[in-house]
């Protein structure tokens, strides 16, 4: 390790001795991967040069009061520059993986690639031409997009992912009062396309394996009501049975068809063959859980998806939070939740291949620099959720892999730079990078044994 000078790691945290709560890599089973994960548009940069055509990100970005401080991912963090001295530190800090999205070719050589076809970048022109991810067109295009990454960087990418949060994409892209989940077929056929391609051609002679990322907050009834236990598995449904479902059983949750009836999309005999079971491994990104309550009344100005979903959402019981919320809203420390959604998934979708493929909090932009590097939070967030994690795995969940998001603080998409999800701290002015207490925890946790000859 001899990439960077001595003076950016030497702070006092790399010397610290850490509680690790028992865990080490030896809690996990032989083989079991631990990375870190990002994606283009948060951290590549170089964001109009080189031959990049602009994304709808970019587009969006401009429009003034959309992103906290107006920020954009022009330069981001230079991930496109300094990918290699990134890939030092992942390594440095003895993670296996490297979980990226591809929108320009990358490659990360020492470490193994997990590569994402899809993060939110669709390109500019498909979406001015006929709308991108509402017309049919979208379904081939991605594929030959798909197919030309297999084709291309194959020998070398081993574990394809399609899209990441297609939930995410629909709800929060489309749901603006018309009438999604309409939206999101087109989204689970060309995911389902793009395997089946994969499947076809490449996969055998590649020695590969395919998947998708799906979002799963975990809903806990705030009461042991039976309305609303009934509302909490009408927001799994909604949430992550909308994808899930039809990707393991070919069709749509039954809350899901009893509620949204005729509009819910039709699936074709042929494709729900298609559809049907099109994944060898399932990524889930987890980081939080809600309380769920089943509402007097329907809710006031809300539409679509939302409206179908309709349950009350629920931060505390009997004036107890349900977690320490992180700089995110959104985003309350629920260690517990880790267990419940991994067990729920393998329960109910047949004990399917998961990997674990995002999980993090993040700390306020402007925070001082000794606050930033010493997150002790996040060391304790971690901590609290992998030991849930390997609880789900001791008691059966087929988990192979992990992954923190992410390795450096990067662009969030809304909040820009005000928000800081990295184990490693990027100063934006110079883009230098400095591990945080929680890089160095990571750090001795994964350190491998030495073994005595
Ligand atoms: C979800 C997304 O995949 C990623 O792009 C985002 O930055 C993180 N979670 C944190 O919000």
């Amino acid at each position: 390790f001899t990439f960077f000078s001595t003076t950016l790691y030497a702070n006092s945290h790399s010397q610290q001795h850490f509680d690790t709560g028992g865990l080490s890599r030896e809690s996990f089973p032989e083989g079991f991967l631990f990375g870190t994960a990002a994606s283009a548009y948060q951290v590549e940069g170089m964001a109009s040069e080189d031959g990049r055509g602009p994304s709808i990100w970019d587009a969006f970005v401009k429009t003034p009061g959309r992103i906290a401080n107006n920020e954009t991912g022009e330069v981001s963090i230079d991930q496109y520059h300094r990918y290699k001295e990134d890939v030092d530190l992942m390594q440095m800090l003895n993670f296996d993986a490297y979980r990226f999205s591809i929108s320009w070719s990358r490659i990360f050589p020492r470490i193994t690639p997990h590569a994402n076809l899809y993060h939110y970048d669709l390109p500019l022109a498909l979406q001015e031409k006929y709308l991108g991810l509402l017309d049919r067109q979208v379904i081939q295009d991605f594929a030959d997009y798909a197919k030309f990454c297999f084709k291309t960087f194959g020998d070398r990418v081993k574990t394809w992912m399609t899209f990441n949060e297609p939930r995410v994409v629909a709800a929060l892209g489309f749901d603006n009062g018309i009438n999604p989940p309409n939206r999101s077929h087109h989204l689970i056929l060309s995911h389902a396309e793009a395997v089946k391609r994969y499947c076809e051609k490449y996969q055998a002679k590649q020695n590969g394996r395919i998947g998708i990322f799906l979002d799963f907050v975990w809903y806990e009834p705030l009461t042991r009501s039976k309305a609303d236990n009934y509302a909490a598995q009408r927001a799994r449904d909604f949430h992550i049975g909308w994808f899930l479902h039809p990707l393991v059983y070919g069709k749509y949750p039954r809350t899901m068809q009893k509620i949204v009836r005729e509009r819910l999309p039709k699936f074709t005999k042929s494709e729900v063959e298609k559809v049907r079971n099109s994944f060898d491994v399932l990524c889930v990104n987890h980081y939080t859980s809600y309380y769920i309550y089943e509402p007097h009344q329907p809710p006031s100005n809300v539409t679509g998806y939302q409206q179908d979903w309709n349950t009350g959402f629920a931060y505390e019981r009997n004036g107890v939070p349900i977690g320490h919320r992180a700089h995110s809203e959104w985003l309350y420390e629920v260690p517990w939740g880790m267990y419940k959604a991994v067990t729920y998934v393998t329960k109910r979708y047949g004990s399917p291949n998961i990997i674990l493929s995002e999980n993090g909090m993040d700390d306020p932009g402007n925070l001082t620099f000794p606050e930033s590097l010493y997150d002790i939070n996040r060391v304790n967030f971690y901590r609290s959720y992998l030991k849930e994690l390997k609880r789900a795995m001791d008691d059966g969940a087929n988990v192979t892999g992990y992954f923190a998001w992410s390795i450096l603080d990067n662009f969030e998409w809304l909040l820009g730079y005000t928000s800081r999800f990295g184990l490693v701290y990027v100063d934006h002015n110079d883009l230098k990078r400095y591990p945080k207490l929680s890089a160095y925890w990571f750090k001795q946790m994964l350190e491998r044994k030495k073994i005595l000859s």
